[in-house]
């Protein structure tokens, strides 16, 4: 089931050790002269992406959503938001992947709306959540997040629900379909 590092890993690190993998990723593909090899790495960061913006969904902003309550924003709006963003984020992991050969311009499309995602989730959702989830929800968290790689898409999927209590379930329809 669970990988071997949802024993020793909890939620807000792992998701921070993702999106760095996602930033490493943009910073590699400067370096990368052959273009087939762009291409397929291109390929893989999208599949990586998609699939992880789907696990928070299923898996993570439920279940952070209570303690996140007392923020300014409230933790419903906080999720609202970060679900609209994997939409806009989709839209253009979408259209690169389907051109017949990645393009630079897409690339820095998605990358805009990537980074500035990855920058409001980490500064409005997984810091305040460090010091109000205790290591045995944190380690619970992630168990849950890695089971989620089995049921969410690793497909860009603009047109799911931007809708908090519809998103998730949408997401395992068409996750499980595309793994049949
Ligand atoms: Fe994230
Ligand atoms: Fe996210």
């Amino acid at each position: 089931m669970a990988s071997g590092s949802s024993a020793s890993i909890g939620i807000i690190d792992l998701i921070l050790s993702e999106h760095k993998y996602m930033r490493d990723e943009y910073e590699h593909f400067k370096s990368v002269d052959d273009e087939a090899q762009l291409d397929s790495r291109v390929r893989k960061w999208i599949a990586y992406i998609s699939l992880h913006g789907h696990k928070e969904e299923i898996a993570f902003y439920p279940n952070v959503e209570a303690h996140l309550k007392d923020e300014k924003k409230g933790g419903h709006h906080l999720i609202e938001h970060g679900i609209k963003e994997h939409r806009e984020l989709e839209t253009e992991l979408k259209k690169l992947s389907e051109e017949s050969n990645v393009t630079w311009k897409q690339i820095r499309k998605a990358v805009a709306k990537l980074m500035h995602h990855l920058d409001e989730e980490e500064a409005d959702i997984l810091a305040p959540l460090r010091t109000k989830l205790d290591q045995q929800v944190q380690l619970e968290l992630a168990r849950q997040f890695i089971h989620a790689g089995q049921l969410a898409s690793e497909k860009p999927h603009p047109e799911l629900s931007k809708d908090p209590e519809r998103a998730p379930v949408e997401n395992i329809n068409v996750g499980v379909v595309e793994k049949q």
